[in-house]
């Protein structure tokens, strides 16, 4: 039989890529999902439970069930603004929830976790090129919940030896290679996948978020990595930690900045289509420039980013929004 894997939050974006990249390496994939901003027919490379982490019982019997040999763990709220205006409930759901997951893990004694943390955890850099060790200033509640669990999950290997991997994303985008999947947020709020939305007419304009940065064109810069990439990271991560490899933290995204004009232009390009864009004012918590250094990943986990352009990232995500995006 195959080695099963418990894919929490496998009905969302990265989680259901992931899903299918775990299927494909040969990993028998349950998925547990309150679809609370995932879509059950995302969820279509595993058994998917419907279900909440708050539900111990439920934890309980999943793990009684099936002999998991590790939890990726992706479902979290994701809003900066949201966690500002109502942190109880990422420090409930990203925080508190982590935490009956791990205990529950624990209480079954499976010891092996991959997490999904964010850039969100820096703050505003110190620095163009951010490393593990950068020093860790979140400037909202959202970043806060996932320095929290990495700190957590310190704790727990110390006096559990419960191994983990965090993974710290910069700006996951892009869609399946093989076009079966992709990004859909609802709502939508992330740069890429509205400025398609954009230029497939299904809004009238890209707001920019302000023009004022200390940047070359003064629109914020990202870093943008594809979410196959991703997802090859957590799969080699996964091998780490069946090899019995140590814990360990990760910072993901392709090194290389965008910025916002930038990701404009490349879409219109790539689209062929005019892409109406509007200067608004700066949005309350943007950093001006987030750009990773994952030299580490690549070191110690072998990783090797396939779809690094921009316009290929651009490309897999507008075939995606031009084959569901009426639809929704
Ligand atoms: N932007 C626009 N117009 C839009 C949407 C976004 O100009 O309509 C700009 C933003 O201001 C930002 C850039 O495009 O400068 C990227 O914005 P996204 O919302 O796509 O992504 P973020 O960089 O804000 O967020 C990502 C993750 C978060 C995480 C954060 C860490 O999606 O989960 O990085 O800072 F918290």
């Amino acid at each position: 039989t195959k080695d099963a894997v418990l894919v929490v939050g496998g009905a969302g974006y990265i989680g259901s890529h992931m899903a299918k990249m775990l299927a494909q390496a040969g990993f028998g994939v349950v998925i547990l999902d309150n679809l609370s901003t995932g879509f059950p027919d995302a969820a279509r490379y595993g058994d998917l439970i419907r279900g909440d982490l708050s539900n111990q019982a439920l934890l309980d019997r999943l793990f009684h069930e099936h002999a998991f040999v590790a939890v990726l763990h992706f479902a979290a709220l994701s809003q900066v603004g949201e966690s500002v205006r109502a942190p109880a409930l990422y420090y409930r759901n990203n925080v508190a929830n982590t935490q009956n997951l791990l205990d529950a893990m624990l209480r079954h004694d499976v010891r092996r976790f991959i997490f999904s943390s964010s850039a969100a955890i820096f703050g505003e850099p110190a620095s163009a090129y951010i490393e593990e060790t950068h020093p860790q200033r979140p400037i909202n509640p959202y970043g806060r919940s996932k320095r929290m669990v990495e700190e957590m999950l310190a704790d727990y290997d110390h006096a559990y030896g419960l191994r983990s991997v965090s993974l710290r994303y910069f700006n996951a985008a892009g869609a399946d290679p093989e076009g079966e999947l992709g990004e859909r947020h609802d709502p939508e709020s992330h740069l890429i996948p509205l400025v398609l939305q954009a230029a497939n007419g299904r809004r009238e304009h890209i707001a920019i978020y302000g023009d004022d940065y200390p940047t070359p064109d003064g629109t914020c810069v990202r870093d943008y990595i594809h979410v196959w990439d991703l997802c090859s990271a957590h799969l080699l991560a996964l091998e780490h930690l069946l090899a019995d490899g140590r814990s360990d933290v990760f910072n993901l995204g392709n090194g290389a900045g965008f910025s916002v004009q930038e990701v404009i232009d490349t879409t219109r390009r790539v689209t062929g289509r005019d892409i109406p864009a509007i200067v608004q004012g700066r949005r309350a918590g943007d950093p001006a420039v987030l750009v990773a250094d994952s030299q580490k990943a690549r070191r110690a986990l072998g990783w090797e980013p396939r779809f690094q352009e921009l316009e290929t990232i651009i490309s897999h995500a507008w075939g995606w929004e031009r084959a569901k995006g009426e639809a929704w």
